[in-house]
């Protein structure tokens, strides 16, 4: 197992894929599993995972974003949330639908890097059009695409990886 501080240090969003690579099966059920462990509030878990694996399926989705380097991963995730099945928290009515379906996102996205497969955590994209695309979506926020690849040899971070506001202003210690 990686240690998960280095792990953290490690990651970066990889925008650059081999599409000669294929991702296994085994892979791909890991990536899941790691995404279904993860905590929800009251466990009440309100979320969806659907893989994009065959190529129909995953040339259907590309003409739902710009973000047309995720056509070169064997498979590429989406991860949505229903309101309806969170908790909602009771002094300001607060809904935890999005909040675990990150954690949820969070936990896939750092098991494909533990594989030492490449992601980007994919926001950018028109959630309407895969809904209509993919009717199955529907009714779910659909929170991230998550695209997993072996890397191109040539993969690197982009410059605003190494970007980060100064600790003072992002930490408070009380
Ligand atoms: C919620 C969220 C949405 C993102 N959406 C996109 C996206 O649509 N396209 C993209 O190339 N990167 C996207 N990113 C990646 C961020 O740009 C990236 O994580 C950030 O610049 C820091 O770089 P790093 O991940 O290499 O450390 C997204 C990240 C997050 C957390």
């Amino acid at each position: 197992m990686t240690d998960f501080s280095q792990l953290a240090r490690d990651r970066f969003s990889a925008r650059k894929f081999d599409p000669a690579r294929e991702v296994t099966d085994e892979q791909i059920e890991r990536i899941i599993k790691a995404g279904l462990d993860a905590p929800t509030a009251v466990n009440n878990q309100p979320f969806r995972i659907w893989a994009f694996r065959s190529d129909a399926a995953r040339e259907k989705l590309l003409t739902a974003t710009k973000m047309k380097f995720i056509g070169d991963a064997p498979v590429i995730f989406a991860i949505g949330s229903k309101a309806e099945e969170a908790w909602v928290r009771p002094y300001d009515e607060k809904n935890f639908a999005d909040v675990d379906a990150s954690i949820v996102a969070t936990h896939m996205m750092l098991e494909i890097h533990d594989l030492g497969l490449g992601s980007t955590w994919i926001g950018h994209f028109d959630a309407a059009k895969v809904q209509e695309l993919f009717p199955q979506t529907a009714g779910y926020s659909l929170i991230a695409l998550l695209p997993a690849a072996y890397m191109a040899e040539d993969c690197t971070p982009s410059d605003r990886h190494q970007l980060s506001k100064p600790f003072s202003e992002l930490v408070e210690v009380l």
